[in-house]
């Protein structure tokens, strides 16, 4: 109930008040990684940043300060924070202490993780036939599939980002979810192609191509978060981005307002589909409200 009225007054008041407060905060506690994806220029192989669970606490308590209750914690690979005796599981009660409804956690599934406390858990995952491997490393879905298998987590979906590399596995991976006991949905997006990644970025063409087949499996029952209306929407890049829903704080304590697409100059060619999903809400387009709900108040 709590939730709701929160979700409903923070829209009442972007909608008609003009208010740009963040509904939620992707919050980084570190930038070393597991992996060297192919898409990604936010982890570092060489110098490691670890935030300590203080900086960590102040940092959430400024998001909630600004409105933010839903805060994602990401990397790096957030499987590996540790500080002292705190792991994972503490930034996540740490949360709730704070005043967040829900904590969830961006995860590439390379580490067990039992006993993980997030609300939700999403799984990067990038193709089912190779394309996870041509983009994350040899042997990284094999691990991502023993481990969804033996994390018996409630609330786990997968997230996939579209790029030139693994376009052509998009039905297959959407079918590998659907057919998976252990995921509840997938959600689709397309490589941003921010600075050293720009040659991952699939051409205008194929995009409408990739997401009128994902429309198609969408309406034939399959489990994707998208809906019809924001997936229409990344069909261009002509439509009002409200990307101060959520608030970023880098692995460097940098804090932005927004997604850093903007400073990087790469939001003509945005794939993510939150930008979809948010004009569609504020259009008033029921699909996407009813695809939001489920999101946060499931
Ligand atoms: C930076 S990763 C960090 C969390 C974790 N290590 C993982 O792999 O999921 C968070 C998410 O951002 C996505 N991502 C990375 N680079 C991207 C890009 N250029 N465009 C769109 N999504 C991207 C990843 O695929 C992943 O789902």
């Amino acid at each position: 109930m709590r939730k709701l009225v929160h979700l409903a007054s923070w829209f009442l008041g972007a909608k008609f008040l003009g208010r740009q407060a963040p509904l939620q905060t992707v919050l980084f506690i570190n930038n070393q990684c597991n992996l060297a994806c192919r898409h990604c220029n936010i982890y570092r192989r060489d110098s490691h940043l670890t935030k300590s669970y203080e900086t960590i606490r102040e940092e959430l308590a400024y998001a909630h300060s600004l409105g933010s209750r839903f805060v994602d914690f990401e990397g790096g690979e957030p499987m590996l924070w540790r500080d002292g005796t705190h792991d994972l599981n503490s930034l996540i009660r740490l949360a709730k202490s704070v005043g967040f409804y829900s904590a969830t956690v961006t995860t590439n599934a390379q580490l067990p993780f039992q006993g993980c406390e997030a609300d939700s858990i999403w799984v990067s995952l990038d193709g089912a036939a190779g394309g996870h491997d041509l983009i994350r490393g040899e042997g990284a879905f094999e691990r991502l599939v023993k481990n969804i298998a033996e994390c018996g987590h409630p609330r786990l979906s997968v997230n996939m980002v579209i790029n030139r590399l693994n376009y052509g596995e998009v039905r297959g991976t959407i079918e590998f979810a659907a057919a998976n006991p252990r995921i509840k949905s997938i959600s689709l997006n397309f490589h941003t192609p921010f600075p050293g990644t720009e040659e991952l970025f699939l051409d205008w063409e194929t995009r409408r191509r990739v997401i009128d087949e994902i429309i198609e499996l969408k309406k034939s029952g399959l489990p994707i978060m998208n809906s019809v209306s924001g997936l229409n929407l990344m069909k261009g890049e002509d439509y009002v981005k409200r990307c101060w829903v959520t608030n970023f704080i880098m692995p460097d304590g940098s804090r932005f307002p927004e997604c850093q697409g903007k400073s990087a100059g790469v939001c003509d060619r945005c794939g993510f589909c939150m930008a979809g999903e948010m004009h569609s809400v504020f259009s008033f387009k029921p699909d996407t409200i009813l695809a939001g709900l489920k999101l946060r108040m499931g």
